[in-house]
């Protein structure tokens, strides 16, 4: 395994990044809104929905998620008003609201969110249906749950469990807040990683893609929990090797090889997580257009980094300030490398990513917790079975440049 890629893997990712700019340009002259920049809406018109479950009148069969009536929701909201707003996005504006036996005999109290398509935006009733039809079927601890939904004429609207910490997105770039500790950090992404891995594993796979800190909503106690189904895919069935769509998601997160071709994979989730983790480990936005050229991407930038040894700290967030197992940062570090492998056959399967992660993310006692800076004792990551396919084994003590793998199975 090379350190950075082979020339054609470079080559690839150039254009990938040469046509991920053209359609941001596109999308940027069509829409003025930053946010709505990021994401391209090309098409709406192919979310594979588990279950065949192609029209809204089937929805009723989800005896677990509430038809919810319009005049209910304007209940709980205040009729909408502005001081419930708790956030906005791409789909509409999120508000607060409580459920109980006063909006309808029967229901437990509840604090909620009530996302309100904008019939003016982007997303429409696909996505809508397709977070329905995924949530409605999909139950797990790290998988934000849909309450309801609501269906009136033109109005679609999503009621979900509220969220008391928001998004990862507003937790770990807010200047203001104190910095999110190292093992916090590592809880989180393991928490994301189960919500991932479940879903590659379910019967028929499904493929999130558009895993990213604004999507990974944040329980009292830090439990992170996957929300926006909206892009959703079913994933290849039988001998199918991934299936062909639109390109959809958001720049800075995309895997470069489904830019290119269209073509989905679990593996592009799991180079999205590969984003995601290095957000975690350096504090830093996937795109950051305030930086200098080379620093902009995220991946670019850090690429070349992850699996140079002297060269870690360089990459942690240094509102850490040494907080941190240094061996855990490289470890975390050598995974983040090969799920961001140019090679989504290299990458790591979601089952292989728990298995690594899991330690880094215990108690501090998993070598993820903080004060060892340098000299804490750090279990072995994973079995070696997993660090097998990971990294071609490589058992010899580390150079100071070395297969991340060695670092893996250093512990
Ligand atoms: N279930 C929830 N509980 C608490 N807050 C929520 C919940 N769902 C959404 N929010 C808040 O609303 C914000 C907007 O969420 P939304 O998913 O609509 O947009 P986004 O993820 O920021 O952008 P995008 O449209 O690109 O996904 C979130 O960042 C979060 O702060
Ligand atoms: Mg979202």
């Amino acid at each position: 395994m090379g350190n950075c890629g082979t020339r054609d893997e470079s080559a690839v990712a150039a254009a990938a990044h040469v046509r991920q700019l053209n359609v941001i340009s596109q999308t940027v002259k069509a829409d003025p809104c930053e946010k709505k920049q990021n994401r391209k809406m090309l098409e709406m018109s192919d979310p594979s929905v588990p279950g065949n479950i192609e029209d809204s009148k089937n929805i009723s069969i989800y005896t677990n998620v509430i038809a919810f009536t319009l005049f209910e929701l304007e209940t709980i909201t205040k009729s909408f008003r502005s001081d419930y707003v708790i956030g906005e996005g791409g789909f509409g504006t999120v508000y607060k609201g409580y459920i109980d036996e006063n909006v309808r005999v029967g229901l437990k109290s509840l604090p909620v969110a009530v996302k309100v398509l904008n019939k003016d935006g982007h997303q429409g009733h696909r996505e809508w249906l397709a977070e329905v039809n995924f949530l409605g079927q999909l139950v797990h601890t790290n998988l934000v749950k849909l309450i309801g939904y609501c269906c009136e004429d033109e109005h679609r609207l999503l009621v979900y469990e509220f969220m008391f910490r928001g998004s990862l997105e507003n937790h770990l770039f807010r200047k203001t807040a104190a910095p999110m500790p190292w093992n916090v950090r590592m809880n989180i992404a393991l928490g994301a990683a189960k919500g991932l891995a479940f879903l590659h594993n379910a019967e028929r796979p499904v493929i999130y893609r558009d895993f990213k800190t604004s999507n990974i909503l944040l329980d009292s106690d830090y439990t992170a929990k996957l929300s926006d189904f909206g892009l959703a895919k079913a994933g290849p069935e039988g001998d199918e090797t991934h299936v062909s769509t639109r390109v959809m998601g958001t720049y800075g997160y995309a895997a470069p090889e489904y830019v290119m071709t269209g073509h989905l994979t679990t593996k592009s989730d799991v180079y999205s997580f590969g984003v995601v983790l290095l957000e975690l480990l350096t504090g830093r936005r996937s795109v950051d257009k305030t930086r200098p050229g080379k620093e902009q991407s995220l991946a670019e930038w850090a690429r070349p980094k992850l699996n140079d040894r002297r060269k870690i700290s360089q990459l942690i967030d240094p509102r850490l300030e040494e907080r941190y197992s240094i061996r855990a940062a490289q470890k975390a570090c050598c995974l983040a490398y090969y799920c961001l492998s140019l090679n989504p056959k290299v990458r790591p399967l979601m089952s292989d990513v728990l298995e690594i992660l899991e330690p880094l993310a215990g108690d501090g006692s998993g070598g993820g917790g903080g004060g060892d800076h340098d000299k804490g004792s750090v279990p072995a990551v994973g079995n070696l079975q997993v660090c097998r396919r990971l990294v071609g084994c490589k058992l010899s003590s580390p150079g100071p440049r070395c297969s991340p793998g060695s670092w893996l199975l250093a512990g």
